[in-house]
């Protein structure tokens, strides 16, 4: 099955589709800039698919239910990682508790995974915006203090670190 038939299938709204199409091209292009081993390949695919789980459900859920969506597909338990781990700069296991989530460790670890989190954080519509634009953004939402704002900072860093090589 193409990559697109996928969404359709499910009867995805297409600005998830949209949404998701420009998250997978913004995330290449980082990858494409960063100068560690990466697997263009995966990112395209993970930044694919990684809200795939808003076909069922826009709540903070959709991360889980995307990995569950893409195990069942065949999709590649790295993919499944990519969806499960996109929020924000990852979700600790002491905030899926306070979050209601099953208890467990969402934070992006490999590059693919960290990329395409980063990737959703900048993208607007089509484009990307500035990581300065996107942490105002996420103060607004979240709180100054809340504590993946920290996370987020980091994650920028190190993938700067990564293009600046
Ligand atoms: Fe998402």
């Amino acid at each position: 099955m193409k990559d697109l038939e996928i969404f359709r299938k499910l009867n995805c709204p297409e600005n998830v589709i949209q949404h998701c199409l420009a998250v997978s091209k913004n995330a290449v292009l980082i990858a494409e800039k960063v100068r560690i081993p990466i697997d263009k390949e995966l990112v395209r695919l993970g930044g694919l698919f990684h809200d795939i789980g808003r076909c069922r459900t826009h709540s903070i859920r959709h991360a889980i239910e995307g990995s569950k969506l893409i195990r069942k597909l065949d999709l590649g338990e790295e993919i499944a990682n990519i969806a499960e781990r996109h929020i924000g700069a990852g979700i600790t296991p002491e905030e899926a508790k306070k979050l209601g989530l099953p208890v467990k460790d969402y934070t992006p670890r490999s590059p693919e995974e960290k990329i395409v989190a980063y990737a959703d954080n900048l993208t607007q519509g089509n484009g990307m915006i500035s990581f300065e634009e996107s942490l105002k953004r996420f103060k607004r939402e979240l709180g100054e203090d809340h504590p993946s704002i920290k996370r987020m900072i980091d994650l920028h860093k190190e993938i700067q670190a990564w293009i600046n090589r």
